[in-house]
């Protein structure tokens, strides 16, 4: 389909059902599906772990959104990350991955993927040299993203890493969590896989757990498909249809979230509270230019520093009222949260723990002069 973005995020996948011309896909609640005969499965579908058409409407729909060939939907973000490690990865290879990403991808790389046999090493990944000197030619098989990264919004430079991980034979993966398709394509830019927690904005409603990787090239998205089901992580029907109907309204969604995220981005900056503001719509970010060229705006996390240290950081947290305090972004709700302490506690002690001043909020798409109000009371 050659349409839009909002368009494909409305119909892609989603033609209205053949036998009823029902406008929405339905929920197929079904394990499984009578078959005609011995080895003639009706339209291919013989067991939901294999394939279910309302996880196929959701993957045709998320390929739209990315532009790739083959969407995936997983049981959550993690999963996703998981079946492609195994997919591409062997026990020896090695990937590189951000010295600022999200704790729990963290952990499955140092916890899990590391014991298997995979090592792993951080680099910082707005410094195309510092990822290019992290590479061991021949061994490094993937080069891992999160832009912006969670939770220090730093930017990487997609176009010029593509490149940088294609000349030493590794693949470009980018978590693409934070941006969403409306906001960013990394395949345009040249990435090989794009991953998502659909938890977040693609979901937006915070009801439902969920992952997804969309391939660039159709050959290696059906080795991710064959292990999506030789692996079973895959999506919930009705998880499915509920993460379809919150991505029909993702760039509406998106541009809120973003109207708002200017808005408390400009008031934090310079509030005698704050010691410091990271959000990469501010020019004074230093991943601002390359935001700009490869985001259609600058979204609706932001991180701060508080400026009496980590307690009151910790005060900001708990202080906030309509800024509900709780792990996760993304749904139209805004939350507020103390990474070091909650969603980051898995990255103690290591290369990619968060400073103790920091608190990150995801800015949800309420009213905006109610989430000011609310800010300037838990500033203190
Ligand atoms: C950037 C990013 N990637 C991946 C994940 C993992 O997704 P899930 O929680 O759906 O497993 C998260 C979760 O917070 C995330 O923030």
């Amino acid at each position: 389909m050659n349409h839009g973005f909002d368009t494909l995020a409305i119909h892609a996948g989603q033609d209205p059902e053949a036998r009823t011309g029902a406008v929405i896909p339905p929920i197929y609640q079904t394990s499984t599906y009578a078959q005609d005969a011995v080895g003639a499965p009706r339209q291919g579908y013989e067991y939901s772990r294999s394939g279910n058409p309302t996880r196929d409407a959701l993957q045709e729909c998320l390929a739209a959104l990315e532009g790739g060939p083959v969407g995936l939907a997983f049981a959550s973000g993690l999963a996703a990350e998981d079946a492609l490690l195994r997919t591409v990865c062997k026990p020896g290879d090695h990937v590189v991955i951000p010295d600022d990403a999200y704790g729990g991808t963290y952990r499955l790389f140092a916890r899990v993927a590391e014991r298997w046999g995979l090592a792993y090493t951080p680099a910082k990944v707005s410094d195309v040299d510092a990822v290019r000197a992290a590479i061991r030619p021949g061994v490094t098989r993937i080069v891992w993203l999160e832009t912006p990264t969670n939770p220090l919004l730093g930017i990487a430079d997609i176009a010029a890493l593509a490149a940088v991980a294609h000349d030493a034979g590794a693949l470009l993966v980018v978590d693409n969590t934070f941006a969403s398709p409306y906001l960013q394509q990394p395949i345009a830019f040249g990435a090989d896989v794009v991953v998502h927690s659909t938890t977040k904005y693609v979901g937006g409603h915070s009801d439902v757990v969920g992952g997804a990787l969309v391939a660039a090239d159709r050959t290696l998205g059906e080795e991710l498909r064959y292990h999506q089901n030789a692996m079973g992580a895959v999506n919930g029907p009705f998880d499915a249809w509920l993460t379809l109907r919150g991505i029909k309204t993702l760039g509406v969604r998106m541009d809120r979230h973003c109207d708002n995220a200017e808005r408390i981005a400009a008031y934090l900056d310079g509030h005698a509270k704050v010691a410091q503001v990271i959000y990469p719509g501010l020019p004074s970010h230093p991943g601002h230019e390359v935001a700009a060229k490869q985001m259609r705006r600058f979204g609706g996390m932001i991180s701060f520093r508080a400026a009496g240290g980590e307690e009151h950081a910790v005060e900001i947290c708990n202080r906030a009222k309509l800024f509900v305090l709780a792990e996760s972004l993304g749904g139209v709700e805004s939350l507020i949260e103390h990474p070091g302490r909650m969603t980051h506690a898995s990255a103690a002690g290591s290369p990619l723990e968060v400073p103790g001043d920091l608190v990150r909020l995801s800015v949800g798409i309420e009213t905006v002069d109610d989430l000011l109000a609310d800010l300037e009371q838990a500033l203190g």
